[in-house]
């Protein structure tokens, strides 16, 4: 292996893709797999504390998915509510602060009401922020911003004074993710090369790393394998390498 290009990622996203054909090619209803992929997701986070990440995306459920047929919606619902009872101490003792991307009052409000709770038990945690992206869609996230943008131009004319005013910072001063850096990796599980409408605006300059492995099958060592590759890889920015 050659020299390391980068240092270790300061905000790794991750696509978890992959739970329903996982369980598909052991035998097993696609609910397992979720159930599986849980264990991955804590699995995933106490590496990101061993490893001094400081924060931690996980797209765990798009605006998209509501499409799924109500069953599956319905085991996604019940193993989010799981997880948040039975991580909710374990998240406030590793020092893990939980942040939601997304829309999620439009959840089943018990969860709602849950997330919320956790949302605060964790609030004066910093050695991990985990978002977790529930009921979320980039493209509409962007329409969010742009409409609250439109509206507070309205009662306060001189915050947009022309298009050179409304800086990207300021911009993404209007997203979910505001106030955080962009991601440095993206990690998507399952072989699928596409983005499924995750964090368009901030994934600009993030490295990409795909693998086959499906998220079941993602363990602390897969996560060590994206990081070491990244850590390889030539970030140019549009500059010249010199
Ligand atoms: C990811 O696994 C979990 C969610 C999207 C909620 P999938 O359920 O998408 O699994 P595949 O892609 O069908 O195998
Ligand atoms: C993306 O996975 C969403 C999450 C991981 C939550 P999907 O399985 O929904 O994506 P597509 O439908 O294959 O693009
Ligand atoms: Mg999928």
């Amino acid at each position: 292996m050659g020299r390391t290009k980068n240092s270790k990622p300061n905000h790794i996203a991750i696509i978890m893709d992959g739970n329903g054909r996982w369980a598909q090619e052991h035998g097993f209803p696609r609910a397992v797999g979720h159930k599986t992929g849980v264990e991955r997701v804590r699995e995933i986070v106490r590496a990101s504390l061993d490893r001094e990440i400081p924060i931690l995306t996980l797209y765990a459920f798009s605006q998209e998915n509501w499409k799924r047929p109500a069953e599956e919606i319905s085991v996604l619902m019940r193993l989010l509510d799981y997880f948040l009872e039975e991580e909710a101490k374990t998240l406030v003792e590793q020092g893990v602060k939980l942040r939601i991307l997304g829309h999620p009052e439009a959840l089943p409000a018990p969860i709602y009401e849950k997330l919320k709770k956790v949302v605060s038990a964790t609030s004066g945690n910093s050695r991990l922020l985990l978002n977790i992206a529930l009921n979320y869609g980039s493209r509409s996230e962007i329409l969010g911003a742009i409409y609250a943008i439109v509206e507070k131009a309205k009662n306060e004319p001189s915050f947009v004074t022309g298009p050179e005013s409304l800086t990207e910072e300021k911009f993404a001063s209007f997203l979910d993710t505001q106030g955080l850096p962009d991601p440095d990796l993206l990690i998507r599980t399952s072989g699928e090369m596409r983005l499924s409408n995750f964090l368009l605006w901030q994934l600009s300059y993030a490295e990409i790393y795909i693998t086959k492995k499906y998220w079941p099958d993602f363990t602390a060592d897969e996560y060590a394998l994206a990081i070491a590759e990244y850590q390889m890889r030539d970030r140019r920015f549009g500059d010249v390498l010199v």
